[in-house]
């Protein structure tokens, strides 16, 4: 593991362009719930009750008693080791394009500045009338019990939904466009914490070989990523990517 680790800071060492792709693993070890695996959200809940539009046309208030409840469990959580390297890997670079599949808004907590959210942010609500975009957010006091049944509205009197993508639905416009733009020119691309089984993200490390960029894979598990990539690190993103910051030259 020790060679591995040090491969990937010879590769970093030698790039001047990064581009990192991060899921729900990069945010576990902040203690909020990863979709997958056996502690995973899809293993109680069901993502066609709670994650399409059909779903919320049958029931938002169901739909937004879930998300204010992953709202509370992200507002008592604080970034973790991995998030902090992550900017600490971005002060180094001055080409640096993070996508991220997460919407918990943690990587910006933590300070990273480049940041594209592949899969909206929870804590923006769109308007289904006048698509007007708002912050919003659970009141504190609500963290510990669940949120009541209130419909979130509006100033225009239309129902509010959460600002995320769900299974069935384009991801924001100009994000894909602008990551892919970034990832052609990029000299290696991080690949972090996903299952790598959700597209387009899954698409990323074949996209990111055939633009020419080294491919390095930091999870806990094999995934359908790890025979794709240049180098595979099993391990912790908290653990992992600060090995690999404080290896490299102060910025
Ligand atoms: P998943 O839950 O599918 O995968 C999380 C990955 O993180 C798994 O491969 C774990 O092995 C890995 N992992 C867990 N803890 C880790 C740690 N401490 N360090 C490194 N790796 C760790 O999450 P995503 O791949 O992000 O979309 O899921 C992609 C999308 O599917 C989500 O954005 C969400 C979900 O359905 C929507 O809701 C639309």
């Amino acid at each position: 593991m020790k060679e591995k680790i040090e491969i990937a800071i010879q590769i970093l060492k030698n790039s001047r362009s990064l581009f990192i792709l991060t899921g729900a693993g990069v945010s576990a070890e902040s203690g909020i719930p990863t979709f997958r695996g056996k502690d995973g959200l899809w293993k109680n809940y069901s993502a066609t009750d709670l994650a399409t539009p059909e779903a919320f046309r049958r029931n938002p208030e169901l739909v937004w008693e879930w998300y204010h409840w992953r709202q509370g469990i992200i507002l008592n959580a604080n970034p973790n080791p991995a998030h902090y390297a992550i900017v600490e890997l971005e002060k180094r670079y001055k080409d640096f394009l993070l996508l991220t599949q997460n919407v918990d808004n943690l990587h910006q907590r933590a300070g990273s500045k480049n940041v594209l959210e592949l899969h909206g942010n929870i804590f923006r609500a769109r308007c289904l009338e006048c698509n007007k975009i708002i912050h919003h957010q659970i009141e504190q006091k609500f963290n510990d019990s669940p949120h009541p049944n209130r419909l979130p509205k509006c100033s225009c009197g239309g129902l509010l939904r959460p600002d995320v993508v769900w299974f069935g639905e384009l991801i924001p416009e100009g994000i894909w466009q602008r990551a892919m733009e970034f990832l052609s020119s990029a000299d290696v691309a991080i690949i972090c914490g996903t299952s790598g089984v959700v597209w387009p993200a899954a698409g990323i490390p074949e996209i990111a070989k055939n633009y020419g960029a080294k491919t390095i894979e930091i999870n806990l598990e094999v995934t359908p990523i790890s025979p794709l990539v240049d180098l595979s690190l099993p391990g912790k993103a908290g653990e992992i990517l600060p090995e690999i910051v404080k290896n490299l030259p102060a910025p």
